[in-house]
This record gives structure tokens, sequence and C-alpha cells, in this order.
């Protein structure tokens, strides 16, 4: 799949956007290894810390229906910029993809900006840090 094809699927879910409070809209689109697209928009909470992103709802779909192995991820906002991924969304990704998997960063102006998983989170917190019998 092409790159602008999953942005362009980040742009379409955005609209199911849950923002009465932000009324800022978020979509991602996050394609497995086997061509699956997970798409994901954020979702609020009148207790507002309950709220989830976009990115999050996608990898946690793709993740609870058993799929494990990704390629890239496409997000998208009416941002002035690429919209940069927060910090908490930054760390579920370093969870579930390689530091070799491209993040797509979209806004509606269709600027974009391509990264890796290791320049959006370098140094990130994994599994491998507590020294588990299972690394
Ligand atoms: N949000 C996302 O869904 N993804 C991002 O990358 C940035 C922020 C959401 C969280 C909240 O619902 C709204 O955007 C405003 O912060």
């Amino acid at each position: 799949m092409m790159k602008d094809q999953l942005i362009e699927e980040a742009k379409q879910i955005r609209e199911n956007a849950h923002v009465p409070y932000s009324k800022f809209r978020v979509g991602a689109a996050l394609l497995t290894k086997s061509g699956k697209v997970y798409k994901g928009c954020n979702i609020e909470n009148a207790a507002y810390s309950v709220s989830c992103c976009a990115e999050r709802v996608a990898i946690f779909k793709a993740i609870s229906a058993g799929d494990t192995e990704f390629k890239e991820i496409a997000v998208a906002a009416d941002t002035k910029r690429p919209v940069p991924p927060c910090g908490s969304c930054r760390q579920v990704m370093s969870e579930f993809f390689d530091g070799s998997v491209n993040i797509h960063l979209s806004n509606l102006n269709a600027d974009t900006k391509t990264i890796t998983m290791e320049e959006l989170l370098p140094f990130s917190f994994k599994l491998s840090d507590l020294d588990k019998k299972e690394n």
C-alpha cells in the first residue's frame, strides 16, 4: 500500500472522532506486514483523562485482533505542521513497532513528514529493560 493511500485512510476515519471537548479530530491508519489496515480515531470522555488518542485506538484494535507485525502507520489532523504524536502514543508505538517502522505524519494541507520509530522515540523504555527471563 502506498503512503498516500494510508494517509487518505487516516483522514477518512478522522471523521468518526468523538471530540465534543477538544473539537480536535485525529485519524490513524496502521498497516500490518500482511497488508491489513486497522484504523482509529480519537475518542474523548467527560472524564477527560480517560480519552484515547487515534494512534492508540488503531494499535489496540490490531493487537486485540491478534495482529502484531506492523509495517507503517499514518496519522492525520488539522494542524499547521504534520501532526506530532503525543508522548503516551510514542511509548505505546515503541512497545509494538520495530525501530525501522515508518510513521507518516500529515495535516489537511497535504504536508507530510515521514520518520522512523527510532527517530520518533529514541532510547525508549522497553521490555528488555525489565530484565525478564523471556529476553
Ligand atoms: N490526539 C490524538 O488523538 N493524537 C495525537 O497525536 C495528538 C492528540 C487527541 C487527543 C485529544 O482527543 C485531542 O487530540 C486533543 O489533544
